[in-house]
Formats: C-alpha cells, structure tokens, sequence
C-alpha cells in the first residue's frame, strides 16, 4: 500500500520506531559496503524555499541508494510561472518513483500528495518538518535517550515545534515547550497531543517559563524566531523571544542534558554562542543524521509500495 511521508501524526509508534531503526540499520550497513535498496529509483525534489541540508542530504542521499535525484526549484520549473499543484503531481508521477517538497502552505503539499501516484515526503511547509525530527531522535537514540526521556523546547511553536509536539505524544516522551505569549503551538495541535498522550503515556507541558521547560530535562532544543517567509517580523520578535534564549544557566538546570538545533542557527538570538559551540558536536551529528534518516525514510516508503 502506498504511503506518504507528510505529518507525524500520520503514523503510528511502531511505524515511527521501526522507520528510526531501519535508519540505524541503513547508516550501519553502509560504513561496509554500497547499499542499493533504491536502485534505478528516482526522487523529484520540488523547493519553493531555500535549503541546504534538506537539499544536499535527500540528493546524497538517493546516489548513496543506488538511485539518482532531480533539484526542481519552483523558480526554475511551471509550477513557479502558476502550474497548478495538482498538475504538477500528475506530471511527475508519470516520471519519477518519489517526491519530496519544501513548500508554505501544507494544504499545497496535501493537494500534491492527493493528486500524486508516488510517495510524496514532506521536506518542510509553514506547518511541519517531520524529516528533520526523524533524524533528531535518531540522534537521541545515539546519544544513549530514547522514548522514555525529556525534551524542552524553547521558543516558538513553529513548524519543528509543531513536529517535536506530535512526535512526542506518539512516542511517549516527557516534552515540555516553553514559548512567549502569543507564540504558542495552535490549540488544534495541543488538543490532539494531549489525546495521542493519553494512548502513549506521553507528558505534555506547555509553559511560558524557559527555566521550568529545561528543569531536569535530557534535551534542550530550538529554533529561529522568525521562520521563513516571516522575516519581516523579525524585529517585533526579537522582543518577543528576548527572555527566550537558550543560556548556560537554563543548560544547568538540565539533567546534563545535550542541546540541539535543525540548522541554521541564529547565535546570541535562540542561543547563545557559548551553549552551541559547547554542543556543537551533537548538533552537526543531528546535521548528517539527516541524511541517514530520510534514507530510511525513502526506503521504507519504496517497501511499503511493494507490501
Ligand atoms: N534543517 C533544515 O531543514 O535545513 P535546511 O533549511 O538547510 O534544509
Ligand atoms: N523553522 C525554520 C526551520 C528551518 C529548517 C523555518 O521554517 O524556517
């Protein structure tokens, strides 16, 4: 049965957990030898916002599978001069094996998915990057954490917010996300959080104190204050997030916890120089795990189509 990879929420545990060992599996097997599980596959990469790991690590990653990957920038292609979405999915089913897109709105990449008759991955909307936190809890599970531990969020309820919220109250972990007012995760997304909590056993806190999010947790983590497409209200932000920068004091609140960042960072806005430069390590193991994630990613989609 055919899959795509669009939301979290979409899967359940097990198909979450299991995605992340094949990763593991994949990274593993491939230090010893070439591992075409793709082979002769091909995957459109359709980017209406700029990147530099989503690209680099979904175009490596294809190659390393045996398979090839195409860099469509709406810029370059129809669907920039106002081809329709639901075109532009029947075009490229006819050619490609899979699809991954980087787009505003998530009801476009919906409409694709809906009009596509390959899998579609979802390589981030205004809403969510779910490829991104596949490859932070394989990093976790490195790192020797795993569903059982706890994870702050510091800052906004955007797109990684969103994602790490949903992840959390499938897995089951402690997660606790601390924004400023008026910045919170939608009320939406909390309410199906807290029922997903409910099955898994997952604590959800939703707070306004950094200090109380990062007390005792395994991982402190966060992200721009002014996403993509929202850069002209950075300057309103910065006062909003001012209190909202992760410091060496809010990291020794923490259970000797490890900081992490999807890149790119802003320094001395969400964090200070002093705390990503003492993590450092950890956040550019989280950078390549992107690459073997969203391999696992694709071959799992391929396995499902053949299932
Ligand atoms: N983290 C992330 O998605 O990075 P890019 O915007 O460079 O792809
Ligand atoms: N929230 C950020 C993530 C970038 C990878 C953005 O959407 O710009």
């Amino acid at each position: 049965m055919m899959r795509h990879f669009l939301s979290i929420k979409d899967y359940t545990k097990e198909e979450l957990l299991e995605i992340i060992d094949l990763a593991m599996y994949i990274k593993k097997e491939f230090k010893n030898e070439r591992t075409d599980h793709l082979e002769d596959k091909t995957l459109g990469m359709i980017f209406e916002k700029s990147s530099t790991r989503t690209r680099v690590s979904f175009e490596v990653g294809m190659y390393q599978l045996g398979g090839h990957a195409l860099f469509l920038s709406s810029k370059d292609i129809q669907l920039g001069r106002g081809e329709p979405m639901k075109d532009t999915a029947r075009v490229l089913s006819r050619m490609v094996d899979m699809v991954m897109i980087r787009t505003f709105s998530h009801e476009k990449l919906e409409e694709f998915a809906k009009y596509s008759s390959v899998p579609v991955i979802n390589g981030l909307t205004d809403n969510f990057h779910p490829v991104q936190i596949m490859a932070d809890f394989l990093t976790m599970k490195e790192k020797g954490l795993n569903e059982n531990s706890s994870v702050a969020w510091i800052g906004d309820g955007n797109n990684m917010a969103n994602s790490w919220l949903m992840f959390a109250s499938i897995v089951g972990l402690d997660f606790r996300i601390a924004s400023p007012v008026g910045y919170e995760i939608p009320k939406e997304w909390q309410d199906i959080a807290q029922e997903n909590a409910k099955k898994s056993g997952a604590k959800i806190t939703f707070t306004n104190d950094p200090n109380e999010a990062c007390r005792d947790a395994d991982v402190v983590t966060t992200d721009v204050w002014a996403s993509m497409g929202q850069e002209e209200e950075q300057k309103i932000r910065e006062k909003a997030f001012a209190e909202f920068t992760v410091t060496k004091e809010m990291m020794n609140l923490t259970n000797n916890g490890i900081f992490m960042h999807c890149l790119p960072v802003h320094r001395e806005e969400e964090v200070t120089e002093e705390v990503f430069e003492e993590h450092a390590d950890t956040v550019f193991d989280e950078a390549e795990n992107r690459l073997h994630a969203q391999k696992g990613i694709m071959v799992w989609l391929d396995r499902q189509r053949s299932k």
